[in-house]
């Protein structure tokens, strides 16, 4: 069904999720862009709190994002008008008097407290649940472009998500500094990195920092295969380890992540290990210029779409430009690591072990 919709004045952005290197770009591209337009451009404090919990917020739940707002914010990392991955309002955490959080359905409520502010559109930057939240409020009539985001890359309708390059660019400074340490000690050393659900860090950050093994969620590993990949490598003179191993990777028929005194046991071995996690490191530090021009790329993006007369979609990367889809589609499958893609080809070829 088609909406009349009158001309956009005003537009609010909300940023969703874990955090990411790169969101203060997309915010400052889509509000100089809106800017451009004479549009007035608005940002909603932590996901959506700032509208659901206005009271929360002294200086108020929504900031009028202008030019000196967004001045020099695109190398920050985080995001100016902060986030929140406990703010589905379809779902939202309320606190009861008995100091529990029952979820309730607020999403209503959210059009409502939107409208009354006179927002004629929204930006919402996120990962795979602030788009199946933006589709949501499309599905409810409010004019929608969603922007995708993550440190994972597990996204699929888009070729990479901004903050994904940081992340593994600074995964590979940390490996790079462990190998030393790891020569020098004759150490496995064990690095976990965040990939819930997808090995994409684990994976190119593995090939570029040059581990011997990588254990990612998409293959469940066999500890006996990488143990025996340590113990060929000590035969052959190598006397040190690199183990990258995301957070999501199980053994075959087990639940729990290797840890590292399993890997470096002496029976198992005969080696010392050390684990080092990386986890919300990989979150912070400024976006690499690869990761500033995706996402000032998007949000600019995000900005023309609306002024096309666009809704309901997502901006996607789709070399050499950006593209639409549905936000309907955005969520419809996680990008997880094809096995028979030619990075984990490469990675087989250079006799690096998946425990498999
Ligand atoms: O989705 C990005 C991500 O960084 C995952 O890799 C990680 O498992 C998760 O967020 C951590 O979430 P939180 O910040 O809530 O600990």
């Amino acid at each position: 069904m088609e909406i009349a919709r009158t001309p956009i004045r005003k537009v609010a952005i909300s940023t969703g999720g874990g955090d990411a290197p790169g969101l203060n770009a997309v915010i400052r591209a889509a509000v100089l862009a809106g800017l451009e337009r004479g549009w007035e451009m608005y940002g909603i404090r932590d996901g959506y709190n700032g509208l659901l919990m206005p009271e929360k917020y002294l200086e108020g739940g929504v900031v009028n994002l202008t030019r000196d707002r967004v001045r020099g914010i695109t190398h920050l990392g985080g995001t100016i008008i902060g986030t929140t991955n406990r703010g589905n309002p379809s779902s939202y955490p309320v606190k009861n008097a008995d100091a529990t959080y029952p979820e309730v359905e607020r999403s209503d409520e959210l059009v409502r407290a939107f409208n009354m502010h006179e927002f004629d559109a929204l930006i919402s930057v996120g990962g795979d649940g602030s788009m199946s939240i933006a589709n949501s409020l499309s599905q409810k009539g409010l004019r929608v472009v969603g922007v995708p985001k993550t440190i994972d890359n597990d996204l699929d309708e888009t070729v990479v998500t901004f903050g994904f390059d940081t992340a593994v660019s600074f995964a590979v400074e940390c490996l790079d500094r462990l190998h030393s340490t790891a020569a020098s000690h004759r150490r496995i050393l064990v690095v976990e990195v965040m990939g819930r659900y997808a090995g994409w860090i684990a994976l190119e950050s593995g090939i570029a920092g040059s581990a011997d093994v990588v254990l990612i969620p998409e293959i469940p590993y066999d500890i006996n295969l990488v143990v025996k990949k340590i113990i060929d490598r000590e035969k052959a003179g190598r006397n040190f380890s690199m183990v990258v191993v995301a957070e999501g990777a199980i053994p075959k028929g087990g639940t729990v992540t290797v840890q590292s005194k399993e890997v470096g046991r002496a029976e198992r071995t005969g080696k010392e290990a050390r684990l080092v996690v990386l986890g919300h490191l990989l979150r912070g530090g400024s976006p690499t210029a690869n990761d500033r021009l995706i996402a000032l790329r998007f949000g600019a993006a995000a900005v023309r779409a609306l002024d096309e007369g666009q809704e309901g979609v997502m901006v996607a990367l789709d070399p050499p430009t950006v593209k639409y889809v549905p936000l309907s589609d955005a969520t419809r499958r996680m990008k997880s690591v094809p096995l028979d893609c030619d990075t984990m080809l490469t990675a087989r070829d250079l006799g690096m072990c998946f425990g498999d």
